[in-house]
């Protein structure tokens, strides 16, 4: 039997959203260790974990543009560049470089905190409700 939508303030939201916690821990402090970007699935989520500045970002890990892996690609100068077709996403706002028209790249802020690395996953989401959901 197909399962049917449940509502929250009349906005319809699928039972995997409705069942996300508010944030979600992606691992231990030290995660990341000495690389600049890994991959991390936590919260049902896949996400790349990203060195940026003196702090973390998560995104998602499928490219907007055609699902290219980022976690393949390589970070530089704020940026998180695709290994597909190159074009890269501003770290601070997902926001694509010149000459592409899809979609900004779903990016937070990774809290770090004595138990671990932290993200709210509400923050990542926009209209379409996309986060890197598999
Ligand atoms: S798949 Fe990433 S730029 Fe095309």
């Amino acid at each position: 039997m197909p399962s049917s939508p449940i509502r929250m303030c009349g906005k319809p939201i699928s039972a995997a959203e409705a069942a996300r916690p508010a944030r979600i821990r992606l691992g231990p402090p030290d995660l990341l260790g000495d690389r600049d970007l890994m991959p991390v699935a936590a919260g049902g989520l896949h996400l790349v974990l990203v060195r940026h500045g003196n702090g973390l970002v998560a995104a998602e890990r499928a490219c907007p543009h055609e699902g290219a892996d980022l976690a393949l690609g390589r970070c530089a100068a704020g940026r998180l560049l695709c290994p597909r077709h190159l074009a890269s996403f501003d770290l601070d706002t997902g926001a694509v470089s010149p000459g592409w028209s899809f979609r900004p790249l779903h990016v937070v802020p990774v809290e770090v905190a004595e138990d671990g690395l932290w993200i709210t996953p509400s923050q990542m989401e926009d209209a379409d409700g996309g986060a890197g959901a598999p």
